[in-house]
């Protein structure tokens, strides 16, 4: 049988898998132990151009073939470094062609879940960092327009029943340049993490809530919104296809995902797309500030720009919202500051909103304040973390108006806090050309204790100090509330 093959990966998909981190030989009580478990593997191969998943079960394969090709062992980095595809090509043929297992197929089994281990986890900046292998989601749906309820009507459940069909190798589109978003701006994304907690279990931190929001976007902007669980179910299959993206626990890095929706229909003239498109994309990422936790430099915008107004976009994540202020942000940078606080005039008053793209937090008399939500101002799913783990941890937290000059005025910390951002500590604040320092410019012992408190839930350390102020039931309430597991439970390593 003459066939042209390239193996894909390998993808452990057995529920209850784990271990084997990297390369490495198995013991024959390694295997024993895998069976025991009922471990199921899927080979995903390209034969003759076309996709096939192949499942193995080693049940299945008499133990001399399992040590065979366990053993002899293919290299990890032979599945992604094309030099050894060949190699690795050749055995999966021979074991694919040789007619003593029939069609089964076996290959060495890599813990697909494991972080990869040709990437510096440790020193991941917050950009893209893909590699070649990466898989996207896309999923298109075609809309109408109803006039009598002023809305599109289109339905992606419908349109798009099957998920496993939207995962691709990840790639720059090619798209009409008159597609709507293109020139009319129609555009919205999220932005979420996934973890790799400290016992080997892949999560989404808040899943549900950015799905929401995504949702309400889409609606804002005259797109389609899927049901919630559709979303969810959308990006799960993103985060699963690229699971070894996800970092080890620590050093400030995660896997960031970015769903992005936009009118992808042809159109010149300002009306209804016709054709939606969501793309899911993932990256590792490290902290979003180059220097990690440490004080940042912000500053009030010097000319009259603003991100958002009342009545405009500014409460969902409009992509809009982002270039309205990117030149005083590029301004800003050149001149030594990390971010702008966004701020809203009111009867000749100044009134603090929220920080590039992050929402704003500060501490006076030792209880924690933030501006109230408005038309301006993003709900950001980890302010609302915040909010409420501070409450748990018993703080006092006012959700309200204050005026800037009065925050400069008593704030002892000031800190702001974003998926990217997670809670990042705010050294001062220019107003004015006025600098204002916060205690001393150093780390203030709240912005710790809820960036500790936020860290531990996201990386699975549920008996880290910082959540030692939290009653148990509210503790689980967080994690059965706030915790997407990606897969069931996961036995532990051997
Ligand atoms: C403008 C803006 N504000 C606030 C936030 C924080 O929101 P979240 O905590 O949901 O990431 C973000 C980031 O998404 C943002 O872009």
């Amino acid at each position: 049988m003459a066939m042209n093959l390239q193996v894909k990966r390998v993808d452990v998909s057995g529920a209850n898998f784990i271990g084997l981190r990297g390369a490495g030989r198995m013991s024959k009580k390694t295997i024993g132990w895998m069976k025991g478990q009922g471990v199921r593997a899927v080979a995903h191969l390209e034969i003759d151009g076309q996709r096939k998943a192949l499942p193995i079960r080693l049940d299945d394969l008499p133990e001399s073939m399992l040590a065979h090709t366990l053993l002899t062992g293919f290299n990890r980095q032979s599945f992604v470094q094309p030099a050894d595809m060949a190699a690795v090509s050749t055995k999966v043929e021979v074991l694919l062609t040789n007619q003593e297992f029939g069609d089964k197929v076996a290959a060495r089994l890599i813990d697909e879940a494991a972080p990869a281990d040709d990437i510096d986890w440790s020193k991941l900046p917050f950009d893209l960092n893909l590699p070649e292998r990466t898989t996207m989601y896309v999923a298109k749906v075609r809309h109408t327009y109803d006039a009598k309820k002023n809305t599109v009507r289109g339905s992606w459940e419908a349109q798009n029943p099957d998920h496993s069909k939207c995962l691709f190798p990840f790639s720059d589109t090619l798209e009409s340049p008159a597609a709507q978003n293109k020139h009319y701006g129609q555009l919205c994304f999220e932005g979420i993490k996934a973890f790799r907690t400290i016992d080997g279990r892949l999560v989404i931190f808040r899943l549900r809530e950015n799905a929401l929001r995504l949702q309400r976007s889409a609606r804002r902007l005259g797109m389609t919104p899927a049901s919630v669980e559709w979303y969810m179910e959308a990006i799960r299959q993103a985060v699963l296809a690229n699971k070894d993206l996800i970092p080890p626990p620590g050093n400030m890095a995660a896997m960031y995902i970015r769903p992005v929706q936009i009118g992808s229909g042809k159109r010149l003239g300002v009306k209804e797309a016709g054709e939606e498109t969501l793309m899911i994309f993932v990256s590792p990422v490290g902290p979003y500030y180059p220097n990690g936790f440490e004080p940042i430099k912000i500053r009030t915008p010097n000319s009259s720009i603003r991100r958002s107004g009342n009545g405009l976009t500014g409460r969902v994540k409009a992509a809009g919202n982002y270039v309205m202020g990117l030149i005083e942000l590029i301004f800003a940078k050149k001149q030594g500051f990390n971010e702008i606080l966004w701020i809203r005039n009111h009867n000749g008053q100044y009134y603090p909103e929220e920080v590039g793209t992050s929402n704003l937090f500060y501490v006076i008399d030792g209880e924690l304040y933030t501006p109230e939500l408005s038309d301006t101002i993003l709900p950001g799913v980890t302010r609302d973390s915040i909010i409420k783990l501070a409450r748990a941890l018993g703080i006092k937290v006012h959700e309200g108006e204050m005026p800037l000059t009065e925050v400069l005025a008593r704030a002892t910390e000031v800190f702001s806090t974003g998926t990217a951002a997670v809670v990042t500590p705010v050294g001062s604040i220019t107003h004015l050309k006025q600098e204002v320092i916060f205690n001393e410019g150093k780390v203030g012992w709240m912005t710790q204790l809820l960036y500790n408190a936020l860290v531990a839930l996201q990386e699975g350390r549920f008996d880290d100090p910082a959540l030692d102020g939290i009653s148990p039931d509210l503790l689980e309430e967080f994690k059965a509330d706030w915790i997407f597991y990606l897969e069931q439970e996961r036995q532990p390593a051997v």
